[in-house]
């Protein structure tokens, strides 16, 4: 079971210190770091906020993502802790971002093409999917970060459909899925996953100043519940490994939702 369990791969994070609102310091990115390998993750991607307009506390510059990746990798391998970093950017879709990413000031997945891309939470199912089209346009395959947090995915959980059938990559924050987001949250993951909308999970861990915390072998075991093993095992390591590995990936259909909602 362990065996198996450190194969997980976690593709959105906020591990490193003193960058953006994740970690605040180096101790707490060890703790953040610890507490994922506890949980199985072997490798985790540092993904800190570029946006543009900078938000409060963030300092975002890709110098300073290696400078602080290299600190904490070095820390680790000191400390014996078995978590290999690899270095990416939260991409927020805003104006300027392609020519940002183009011009290497935002990061894709360690040097492969795929991009992990977040939104406004207001922002349009139609406006999503013009975005994620000019990306792919540019040869980047798209990872949406926690679909579950759009305002039009709460009312409509089929206006992703589209959006997946165009090859984009729906990542599931673990949290949700586990049910430390609250009940509506956690009903509406588990209808995305029951309906093949959900592609992989991640932790979206800030660190424990904010009680965020990776926790994927906790979500690893929901999924395994409510889908079976083979879909955890996809969700948790084989779709983020194809993702870094830039491979190709033959994903089953997602199903509409028949029914309608009540959770929004
Ligand atoms: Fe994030």
């Amino acid at each position: 079971m362990l065996v198996t369990l450190r194969l997980m791969i976690d593709l959105h994070s906020h591990i490193l210190h003193a960058i953006d609102d994740g970690s605040r310091s180096l101790a707490d990115a060890m703790t953040v770091a610890r507490t994922a390998v506890a949980g199985g993750v072997s490798l985790m991607v540092a993904t800190p906020h570029g946006r543009s307009s900078i938000s409060s506390g963030s300092r975002y510059s890709v110098a300073l993502l290696h400078e602080r990746l290299e600190e904490l990798q070095g820390a680790l391998d000191r400390a014996g802790v078995p978590l290999n970093l690899v270095a990416g950017t939260e991409i927020y879709a805003e104006p300027g971002a392609l020519e940002r990413l183009r011009a290497g000031e935002l990061l894709t997945y360690g040097g492969s093409r795929a991009i992990l891309m977040e939104f406004s939470l207001a922002i349009a199912a139609q406006t999503a999917e013009e975005l994620i089209a000019s990306f792919q346009l540019a040869g980047y395959r798209v990872v949406v970060a926690h679909p579950e947090r759009y305002r039009f995915v709460q009312r409509d959980p089929n206006l992703l459909i589209p959006l997946i059938e165009r090859g984009a990559l729906m990542q599931l924050t673990a949290d949700a899925l586990v049910g430390l987001q609250g009940t509506q949250m956690r009903r509406l993951a588990e209808l995305l996953l029951q309906h093949g909308m959900i592609q992989l999970i991640a932790t979206d861990a800030h660190g424990p100043h904010l009680a965020r915390m990776p926790n994927l072998a906790a979500a690893r075991e929901t999924v395994t519940r409510l889908s079976g093993s083979e879909a955890a095992t996809l969700l948790t390591q084989r779709i983020p490994a194809a993702v870094l590995a830039d491979e190709p990936l033959d994903l089953p259909a997602p199903r509409s939702v028949g029914h309608r909602l009540t959770l929004w």
